[in-house]
């Protein structure tokens, strides 16, 4: 896909070349919904040429320009997941408009299965590190130019960053623990014997989507942390089904406490 049209739209429409950029997961939107994001500049998938209307429950397709906490932020509610069909390209396509306009930090969020019950649903991870198990690989294809043919991943998710969410999630009253995300296609939740094979490969939790931006935000040069919403046990850990709205009740329920995380980590964050 090509960014260009898109990346033209928004430099001649947006206020202000934001510092962070921070993508809202399944059910974690409350943040998108504040006076600041409100009073910000709005923008939709739908005005950017090349992207689609978006068709998940719980996601809105969305990008707002605002302030925040006195940072320049843009909250982008809603994301395009590989399991809908999109091409990686337009998977990515945020995240290659956001280095291309200088943001400097992208704070990815998600849901997530827990792969043990080391984890508590209804808890916030730090990802500390992730383990890409989509078969792909976002930067297949020629290489998107200054980004390197071969990125390193050694310290994907920033160390100082992980240290401000663990210190944020303090200030809030909440232990966020950290660990390792397992980025899977979807859209079926796992078998028990993938939830077991995860958890042996070192994986803490598991969901379908903040692999291939994070690869793609180190790419462009950005700084990238991640936090994991826990909204269930993985398939096989309790002896119940998953249903993808049990995901969106717990991350909705969550959804307040993230926030002033969120707000915290904004507060804090130093450039
Ligand atoms: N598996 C994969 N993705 C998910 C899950 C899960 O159990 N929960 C939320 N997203």
């Amino acid at each position: 896909m090509d960014i260009k049209p898109a990346l033209e739209f928004l430099q001649q429409h947006i206020p202000f070349i934001p510092e962070l950029a921070i993508v809202l997961g399944s059910g974690l939107g409350s943040l998108a919904q504040c006076q600041e994001a409100k009073s910000g500049t709005e923008i939709s998938f739908q005005q950017l040429r090349g992207f689609p209307e978006q068709s998940v429950i719980g996601h809105s397709g969305k990008m707002f320009f605002c302030e925040f906490e006195k940072k320049k932020v843009v909250i982008q509610a809603g994301r395009f997941h590989y399991y809908e069909g999109h091409p990686m390209s337009l998977v990515v396509a945020p995240m290659r408009l956001y280095g291309r306009l200088g943001v400097k930090t992208v704070l990815l969020t998600n849901a997530a299965g827990a792969l043990s019950s080391d984890k508590q649903v209804g808890s916030l991870m730090v990802i500390r590190d992730h383990i890409n198990l989509q078969g792909t690989n976002p930067l297949i294809g020629p290489n998107v130019k200054p980004g390197p043919r071969f990125p390193d991943m050694t310290s994907l998710y920033d160390r100082d960053l992980r240290q401000q969410l663990i210190a944020a999630g303090s200030k809030c009253n909440l232990m966020l623990g950290e660990g390792v995300y397992v980025g899977v296609t979807g859209p079926s939740f796992e078998t028990p014997a993938e939830i077991k094979a995860f958890r042996t490969l070192g994986g803490d939790v598991v969901g379908m989507s903040t692999v291939p931006e994070a690869i793609v935000a180190k790419h462009e040069g950005m700084l990238v942390a991640g936090i994991s919403c826990v909204t269930n046990m993985g398939a096989g850990i309790l002896n119940k089904t998953i249903d993808h709205k049990d995901v969106l009740d717990i991350s909705e329920t969550i959804s307040a406490s993230f926030e002033r995380v969120a707000r915290e980590f904004i507060r804090e964050i130093a450039y």
